[in-house]
């Protein structure tokens, strides 16, 4: 992961949406008919890829963040009805237009900031009604705008209250009505579950997981954000493509990790945001295993989308060099969200979704000049957006 390869002075050539072709200046071919761009003093990267957010949600939860800065903590305002209920009692009052409205706004905002793929999960519903309507509402920003857009099914959320006292009726509401319903009108390609003290245990997510899989669904899931209680082993044995949060990692989910295909995903913007731990990267990258980086986009514990604000936390937080947390936000991403062979590098044939930067002295000054937008333009297919 340290090794970033790049050219000096270099040109690239885009064809049909796609990288074709690129190289040095002192070897630039003739084109003829080509469109060109001068980007002299700039520097081009791959796009960054986001491959756990929430970015589908209704309002925001402000008073919630003044409640922490009082003193609440975030157990706490969940414990007495706020938190993820909260959210979704406002998104199940939201109409599907008014959502998917709201919701476009918050993707274009992070297209601008050089998101180029975006993973976008269910669970602030906890109906059926309402999990499928933000569903759909993913599905229609899938149709409208040009970016890969990936959609998990997160039902096992949080426990709504009208099944407080019944858990496994909840389950069996996931299991038996939405996923069907779900997977009858393509709606999802993942499934999720918070797994977690207070929320669901290690059981229930073996239950959720094998479920999810008859049903075509590949595990992602929460997993280690306050507590370790098993919840990694699980994900390795349903063959997860990934384990998001790592907030706090015993050296048994680390061992757990080696020799499986599933990416270690940290969302350095949350544990900011919150004030808890930062998911300890470099026992991660020391036992051999990759990490691929996420913002957690959601209205309650991570309310930004910038994936440049993420690479800056993971070199100032987490120990990482700019190559590496460049790399766990575009290729090692890329695995995370099943677009290894079409995205997340400058690769010939894939596609050509790449952020120009300002004039700026070298790509690790991107996040050493922590909090400034060094984004000149984005592409998306080769189009500038
Ligand atoms: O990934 N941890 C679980 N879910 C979200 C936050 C949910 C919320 O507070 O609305 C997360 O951090
Ligand atoms: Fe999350």
């Amino acid at each position: 992961m340290k090794e970033l390869p790049k050219i000096e002075n270099a040109w690239l050539l885009v064809q049909d949406g796609k990288i074709s072709d690129f190289g040095k200046m002192e070897n630039l071919p003739t084109f003829e008919g080509v469109d060109e761009i001068d980007a002299a003093g700039r520097i081009l990267l791959p796009g960054w890829i986001d491959s756990h957010t929430h970015l589908v949600y209704a309002g925001n939860r402000e008073q919630e963040f003044v409640d922490r800065i009082n003193g609440l903590t975030y157990e706490e305002i969940a414990n007495k009805g706020g938190g993820i209920l909260n959210s979704a009692k406002k998104l199940q009052e939201t109409s599907e237009e008014e959502l998917y409205l709201q919701s476009a706004r918050r993707l274009e905002e992070v297209m601008q900031m050089g998101t180029t793929a975006i993973e976008i999960k269910s669970g602030y519903g906890l109906t059926t009604e309402a999990e499928l309507k933000m569903l759909r509402v993913i599905r229609k920003l899938k149709e409208n705008y040009p970016l890969p857009i990936k959609a998990t099914f997160l039902g096992a959320h949080a426990l709504p209250q009208e099944y407080k006292e019944d858990k496994r009726g909840y389950l069996n509401l996931l299991i038996n009505e939405m996923m069907p319903k779900i997977s009858k009108e393509g709606l999802a390609d993942y499934v999720d579950i918070f797994c977690e003290n207070g929320y669901f245990t290690v059981d229930d997510t073996h239950k959720i997981l094998a479920a999810g899989k008859e049903h075509g669904l590949i595990p992602k899931i929460h997993v280690n954000q306050f507590n370790s209680i098993g919840g990694v082993q699980a994900a390795v044995e349903h063959e997860a493509l990934s384990v998001d949060h790592l907030e706090v990692m015993d050296p048994e989910d680390i061992e757990s990790l080696k020799g499986s295909q599933v990416m270690p995903v940290a969302l350095p913007s949350c544990s900011f945001f919150l004030a808890i731990p930062y998911t300890p990267a470099r026992e991660i990258l020391a036992a051999g295993l990759p990490l691929a980086l996420a913002t957690d986009y959601n209205p309650g514990s991570t309310p930004s989308g910038n994936m440049n604000l993420v690479v800056s936390l993971a070199c100032i937080k987490m120990k990482m060099n700019p190559e590496e947390a460049i790399n766990a936000a575009t290729v090692n991403a890329a695995y995370a969200m099943g677009l290894s062979e079409t995205h997340g590098s400058i690769t010939k044939g894939k596609a050509a979704n790449f952020i120009l930067t300002e004039e700026i002295p070298s790509y690790g000054f991107m996040p050493y000049s922590f909090g400034a937008n060094h984004i000149h333009s984005v592409y998306i297919n080769g189009n500038k957006i």
